[in-house]
């Protein structure tokens, strides 16, 4: 078992690695003196799969303990599911002393991490990711919210859990293109810190997409790590957490332009191509570091769907960003490993031309 401390000024928590390691959640909530009614939201696929598994430990833990399944998706991070956790949370005597814990993708961390956030002004919260993207990002550093409208994230609380379990067993049922997801993120934090986590995963990217326990893990620890050591410096975003979002403005216009019909994880792989370029393009990343730089995104396959984007329809759904302030974009670009810049104005050619060469040099 691997600990990973994620230090704030208030409350400092630990973030555990390692695999098979559900069965020390009571022995955790034990030693950090936790509440002792548990509030336990399931994601509906995670419950499918590891029913037996999830069980055996839910069953050991000393205390109230109430299951609530949650629909598989994205549409579950909404306020008709929120209040569907309410009502069980009020209906079955839920007071403040309680301890929700939350076993599932982002979908099911966001959405009851913002219900403790919320239900009687804040009960206890532990996270349980089960897809390599929670594992990596979404439970990491207390993001919290569901969707409004038709606008991702739009409400929300940034609410730390009490800790965060990693239990990699639950990855072995991980569909591929979930996989996948999680891999853009990891990639993504390879450009944050210094040359080790790129060059691991340059090496051994063959184990990875074969699944090998060791290298998953290993390269899930050094994830956490730098978004760990990112939230630590900046928890609620006014500075230095913005370079967690390198090569998201082009893949939130890439997702939105294909009505997401495609992976988080593949728009994010095809935006760090882009930003890559742009990067090049302003003058912040030689052409030797870019083409070196290039090689990781592109060992992972993307859909031929980012072929036929709007370019046009990108732009404007950039501009309409909520990170921006003003009319101008503001761009996450590299000028080396470890070293990013935030909030780069970019001219709208150089926009335009980023994103073709992303489609260039994945499709030729
Ligand atoms: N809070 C943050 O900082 C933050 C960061 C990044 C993303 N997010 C949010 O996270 C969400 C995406 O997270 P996600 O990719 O985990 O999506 P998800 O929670 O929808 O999970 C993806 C799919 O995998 C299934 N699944 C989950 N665990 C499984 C397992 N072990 N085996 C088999 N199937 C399993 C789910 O049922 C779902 O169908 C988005 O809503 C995004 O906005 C939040």
């Amino acid at each position: 078992l691997n600990k990973v401390k994620l230090s704030l000024e208030n409350q400092s928590y630990n973030i555990f690695v390692g695999n098979s390691i559900l069965k020390e959640l009571p022995k955790k909530i034990n030693s950090n003196k936790l509440e002792r009614n548990f509030f336990v939201v399931v994601d509906e696929s995670v419950e499918r799969f590891h029913k037996d598994y999830i069980n055996a430990v839910i069953s050991q833990l000393n205390g109230r303990t109430f299951v609530y399944i949650l629909k598989s998706g994205e549409n579950s991070k909404s306020y008709k599911e929120l209040n569907k956790i309410y009502s069980a949370l009020l209906g079955n005597n839920f007071g403040r002393d309680s301890l929700l814990i939350g076993i599932g993708g982002g979908v099911t961390g966001d959405l009851s991490g913002y219900a403790a956030a919320t239900y009687m002004r804040g009960i206890q919260l532990i996270h349980i990711p089960t897809t390599l993207l929670a594992a990596v990002d979404s439970a990491i550093g207390g993001k919290t919210g569901i969707n409004f409208e038709t606008k991702k994230n739009i409400v929300g609380a940034f609410y730390q859990p009490k800790f965060v379990l990693i239990d990699s067993h639950f990855l072995n049922s991980l569909p591929e293109e979930e996989f996948k997801s999680g891999m853009g993120e990891i990639i993504k934090n390879a450009f944050l810190s210094g040359p080790d986590l790129f060059d691991y995963l340059s090496k051994n990217m063959t184990k990875i997409f074969l699944r090998d326990e060791k290298v998953i893990r290993k390269i899930i620890i050094e994830s956490v790590k730098i978004k760990a050591s990112v939230v630590s410096q900046d928890e609620k975003e006014s500075g230095l957490r913005k370079i967690l979002n390198l090569g998201h403005t082009f893949a939130h216009a890439i997702e939105t332009d294909l009505n997401f019909r495609i992976k988080h994880g593949e728009a994010v792989v095809a935006g760090i191509i882009c930003a890559l370029f742009l990067s090049n393009k302003v003058g912040l990343l030689e052409k030797n570091q870019l083409d070196k730089f290039l090689t990781l995104p592109l060992k992972i396959n993307v859909p031929d769907s980012l072929k036929k984007l709007n370019v046009k329809r990108m732009y404007e759904v950039m501009k309409a960003d909520k990170k921006n302030r003003g009319d101008e974009i503001k761009f996450v670009l590299v000028t080396d490993l470890g070293k990013i810049l935030i909030d780069v104005s970019a001219s709208k050619k150089d926009v335009f031309e980023s994103i073709g060469k992303m489609q260039k040099i994945l499709f030729g």
